[in-house]
């Protein structure tokens, strides 16, 4: 993102703004990987993230009216699992899209993760704050909504240590919200912070200030580091949390699109959902592999065709296939995995 283009600014302050898919322009991507279309239900828009219970139920996500939704089957497709808070008044928030007035009565869950072992599902509600949900649904509890006496401002990624059951969480700016996520990349904001959240002592932490947009983060297998994108400067961070090298921050990975959401999954392979060219006309949603040690071994190019308001926020490997997220659209994608470059 250091060297916008001014239609690239054109078309996300389109995007942001209006929110309305623009046309169908993208070119087919040669030996890109097909996608099946998971499609919401009518009304419903803007999947970021997908979350998969300890039972293998999902992908649960959360929409733009503030709700989150769980993907049955093929023949039920997604049934209503939630919302973070419990004010919601769902005649005005049902159907309603990103909206800086509605957000804050209607939520906007960003990134969800499900604690193993109690079945609980913690939201991260951009709007709201860090919501828990109980393992049937229903009505979230919030839970906090600041940290180091400042308040979150646009909470966006969110991981589970499923040892030490410690929540790990991304605020992208400590100055601009989600309907200002130009201004995040224009003014190069660097006020993002990586936060904690200890549901047992009920204790949240400051773990990392000054960050660059921070979006995804993921909890190693071992709980030993972190990785964490920060969409102003492209790049991975690992933050390490025991060891010699404890509170301290190295760089993983330079990445060439705009990263969203990153995963570690069983096998501790780190998977990174990118955009290239980001919401312009040539926009290819990337999903790269990296090993723990950085080392980039996949790059996978994703057959979806929807021009410039396309956006990969999510990639996410389960049972075989991957599921994917796309902030600006109205399905999620589901596809074979391949191990293609
Ligand atoms: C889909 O899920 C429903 C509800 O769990 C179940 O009754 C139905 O048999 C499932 N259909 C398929 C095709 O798996
Ligand atoms: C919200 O609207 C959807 C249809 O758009 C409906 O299926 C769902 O039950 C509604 N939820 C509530 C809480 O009213
Ligand atoms: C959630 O809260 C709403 C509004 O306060 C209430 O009408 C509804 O019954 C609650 N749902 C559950 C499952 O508790
Ligand atoms: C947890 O801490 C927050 C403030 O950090 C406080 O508002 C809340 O009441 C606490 N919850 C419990 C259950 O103690
Ligand atoms: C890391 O930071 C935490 C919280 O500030 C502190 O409790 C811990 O002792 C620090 N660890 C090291 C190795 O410096
Ligand atoms: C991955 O593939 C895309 C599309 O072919 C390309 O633009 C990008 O440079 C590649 N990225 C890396 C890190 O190899
Ligand atoms: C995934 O693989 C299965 C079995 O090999 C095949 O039937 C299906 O068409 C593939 N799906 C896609 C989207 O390529």
């Amino acid at each position: 993102m250091g060297n916008m283009h001014p239609i690239f600014l054109v078309s996300f302050l389109v995007v942001q703004l209006l929110w309305l898919p623009i046309g169908s322009i993208g070119q087919p991507q040669g030996g890109a990987v097909p996608v099946t279309r998971l499609q919401l239900p009518l009304g419903a828009s803007f999947p970021d993230t997908t979350a998969f219970n300890q039972a293998g139920r999902g992908p649960f996500t959360g929409i733009s009216d503030g709700r989150i939704l769980e993907y049955v089957n093929s023949s039920v497709g997604y049934v209503e699992f939630a919302i973070a808070s419990p004010k919601r008044p769902k005649i005005i928030c049902n159907g309603s899209i990103t909206n800086p007035i509605l957000q804050p009565i209607c939520g906007r869950p960003l990134g969800l993760a499900f604690n193993h072992r109690t079945g609980q599902l913690f939201v991260v509600d951009t709007a709201l704050g860090l919501a828990v949900v109980s393992p049937d649904g229903g009505n979230g509890t919030l839970l906090v909504t600041s940290a180091g006496g400042v308040g979150f401002k646009f909470l966006n990624g969110v991981d589970i240590d499923q040892d030490s059951e410690v929540v790990y969480f991304t605020d992208t700016s400590s100055k601009f919200t989600l309907s200002d996520i130009i201004k995040v990349l224009l003014t190069r904001d660097k006020t993002g912070r990586l936060l904690s959240y200890n549901p047992r002592t009920n204790e949240s932490r400051v773990l990392l200030t000054g960050l660059a947009g921070p979006n995804g983060v993921a909890v190693s297998r071992d709980g030993s580091f972190l990785l964490f994108t920060e969409m102003v400067t492209n790049t991975i961070r690992r933050f390490w949390v025991t060891g010699p090298k404890a509170n301290t921050t190295e760089l993983f990975a330079q990445v060439e699109g705009l990263p969203d959401n990153i995963r570690i999954n069983a096998r501790g392979e780190v998977w990174v959902a990118t955009t290239v060219n980001a919401l312009l006309p040539t926009a290819v949603p990337v999903g790269l592999k990296f090993s723990e040690e950085g080392v980039l071994q996949q790059n996978t190019t994703f057959d979806i065709k929807f021009g410039s308001s396309l956006l990969l926020s999510d990639v996410n490997t389960f049972e075989g296939k991957f599921y994917l997220g796309l902030t600006t659209q109205t399905f999620l994608g589901r596809a074979n995995i391949s191990n293609s470059f």
